[in-house]
């Protein structure tokens, strides 16, 4: 996920530098505050559901949504020691409706809340229960859209008629303002393609309905605009309204790496539904780009040059600015159903880079996790990079990525078993497979915390950081600059992201064990108990090792459409938007996997 995911997620400053003052707008319609989930609705759920199996794949269907695979797996002793794997070799699949139906009343709790007080605007502020925009010259339905297929896949009609109805009346692109390319890219083209493609899928629901489509295409030819640079990354900014592309004043000439190679999954799809391939040669530029930029390493720095197109020297991190850039190069292998060999080969070829210079372990517990290289300029104008054992909440997507790519780029069958047997794995396959699971371990050891919430960023113990002796001092990670007494440190909290739970989803497709349907109740639980705000919405919490938890005025859009979607889909049947047909672009919005074509224009 996410991820500017990582930008994107991180960057409020950003977000919300153009933000008006809140008006208090009045809801437009009665809604019942707790509308609880009708017997209409699950019955819909269920319609869903087998909707899209029957639609996709007929053989799948067996005696209704649920089933158990038996299957035992052999492993070898080295196998037997990766997590993940200990369940005894059960493979277990099922929904689990009773948790399912606590998701969706989770749903509909945080979007009446939205609904009542701030339909139509950008963001939501649910502890003074208004709106805003992310500009003063009016809303593009950020939150509205990104939450639209969460409702169709949930089966929530009548909030979906709603939606698409507020979409019809209101929803205008056409707003003279500087819009991040990237997260207008990720949470809005992202939101309408699969809403589209989703909804034409549910016929029974008649809103297969071109006006998504047609706003899809809108929107992409507006932010095409800011492609057009000497070196073809796109701008960080589009003016929507004017039509062009605006440099970010903070980074003069520079884009962050992520921006700019987080949406192509979106323009490439946007392509094959319009049969032009503007999008598609837009985007795949981008990446022709990025590869003949090539580090000697091979990992890629969070800045590149917009004239030149090459990377410029700074951070190198699997977080913010940098984490859908390495996401997307597998799912773009992924998504033209593995087609296309130069996504692989960049993919393996970042992967081996993660894998020599930033994967490190901790010292009492050898937890996995990446580490961060700095660049420090010395007077003589030399470089050298200094390794700093920081961890974003955003690097928790690569667990998961590490998992689908093992099954796909590192597979030597295909499919792979569930879960995968040693022998049908090349050995980078088998590395990564199992880097991935020791990392979700890792990000699930740092919900250890008072609330059972991760912090946005972590730190790992090492030598030369000089706490041995300390009576606070931890085994393997703390929360930088969290002193008892002293206000929250700005790493301390938790504002609703998904990317724990997007990787225990991918996990638990993957391998059947429902250690990790568990690890994702247990973080559920824990949502609603600090999260949850009694009038409506769920808030962020600004320190995850505080109890009773102190809320923030803030609920991201990407709850509703990533962490609640995620969490849906973990206690769902493997038949429901199964990993072999569908790529989730970095803000959970499910496209699907298709045969090419167009041929890939660079090698
Ligand atoms: C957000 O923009 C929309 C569309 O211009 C407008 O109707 C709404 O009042 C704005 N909301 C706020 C809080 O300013
Ligand atoms: C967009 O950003 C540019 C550069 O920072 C600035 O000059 C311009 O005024 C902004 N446009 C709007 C409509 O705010
Ligand atoms: C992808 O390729 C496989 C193997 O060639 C094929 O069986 C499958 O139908 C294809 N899937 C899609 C969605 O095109």
């Amino acid at each position: 996920m996410s991820n500017t995911a990582g930008l994107r997620k991180r960057n409020k400053k950003d977000a919300n530098s153009n933000t008006p003052s809140l008006n208090k707008t009045k809801p437009e319609n009665n809604i019942p505050r707790r509308s609880l989930i009708s017997s209409k609705a699950l019955y819909t759920v269920l319609t869903v559901a087998i909707a899209v199996v029957v639609y996709f794949n007929s053989a799948v269907v067996r005696s209704g949504l649920e089933y158990i695979i038996d299957q035992w797996i052999g492993f070898s002793d080295e196998w037997d020691s990766a997590p993940g794997t200990s369940s005894g070799g059960m493979v277990q699949f099922f929904a689990d409706k009773p948790k399912q139906k606590a998701i969706v009343d989770a749903f509909q709790h945080a979007w009446v809340g939205y609904e009542m007080d701030a339909m139509g605007d950008d963001e939501y502020h649910p502890l003074s229960q208004q709106g805003s925009n992310l500009t003063s010259a009016g809303g593009i339905g950020y939150t509205v859209i990104d939450a639209l297929d969460t409702m169709l896949i949930m089966g929530l009609d009548d909030d979906y008629k709603r939606a698409v109805d507020w979409i019809d009346r209101k929803l205008s692109f056409d707003r003279d303002a500087n819009f991040s390319t990237f997260e207008t890219t990720i949470r809005v083209l992202g939101g309408l393609l699969s809403a589209h493609h989703l909804s034409a899928l549910v016929s029974h629901r008649q809103t297969q309905n071109p006006m998504l489509l047609d706003l899809a295409k809108d929107l992409a030819d507006r932010l095409l605009t800011s492609f057009d640079t000497p070196s073809g990354l796109p701008l960080t900014y589009t003016n929507l309204g004017k039509h062009h592309g605006v440099a970010d004043p903070e980074w003069p000439g520079l884009v962050g790496t992520a921006e700019v190679a987080t949406l192509q999954l979106e323009m490439r799809f946007l392509s094959v539904l319009t049969d032009n391939d503007i999008y598609w040669k837009k985007a795949e530029q981008v990446m022709s780009r990025i590869k003949a930029a090539r580090l000697p390493h091979g990992l890629a720095s969070i800045f590149m040059s917009i004239n030149d197109g090459i990377f410029v020297t700074s951070a190198i991190r699997l977080g913010s600015r940098a984490d859908s850039y390495y996401e997307y190069l597998l799912k773009q292998y992924l998504q033209t159903n593995q087609t296309e060999p130069v996504y692989r080969d960049m993919y393996d070829d970042a992967m081996d880079a993660i894998h020599s210079h930033l994967v490190q372990q901790s010292p009492k517990t050898k937890l996995y996790y990446t580490a961060e290289l700095i660049p420090e300029q010395n007077p003589a104008g030399e470089i050298s990079w200094r390794l700093t054992p920081k961890q974003d909440h955003l690097v928790c997507f690569l667990a998961g990525s590490l998992l689908l790519g093992a099954t796909t780029t590192g597979a030597l069958v295909r499919p792979v078993s569930v879960p995968p047997k040693p022998e049908e794995l090349s050995d980078k396959g088998k590395r990564d497979w199992k880097t991935g699971l020791e990392l979700l371990k890792t990000c699930l050891r740092t919900h250890d915390t008072a609330t059972g919430l991760a912090p946005e960023m972590v730190h790992f113990r090492i030598p030369s950081d000089g706490m041995d002796g300390s009576a606070l001092a931890p085994d393997d990670w703390y929360i930088k600059g969290a002193r008892p007494g002293d206000p929250a440190a700005f790493d301390a909290r938790y504002i609703l992201r998904p990317e724990t739970i997007e990787s225990l989803f991918i996990a638990y497709r993957l391998t059947g064990d429902l250690q990790y349907r568990e690890s994702a109740w247990k973080i559920f639980q824990a949502i609603e108990k600090h999260c949850k705000v009694q009038t409506g919405g769920y808030a962020s919490i600004i320190n995850v090792d505080q109890v009773p938890a102190q809320q923030e005025d803030k609920m991201e859009s990407f709850f509703l459409s990533e962490t609640l979607k995620y969490l849906y889909l973990i206690f769902s049947g493997p038949e429901v938007l199964p990993l072999n047909q569908y790529v989730f672009n970095t803000e959970a919005h499910p496209l699907p996997i298709f045969d090419p074509v167009y041929q890939t224009g660079f090698s």
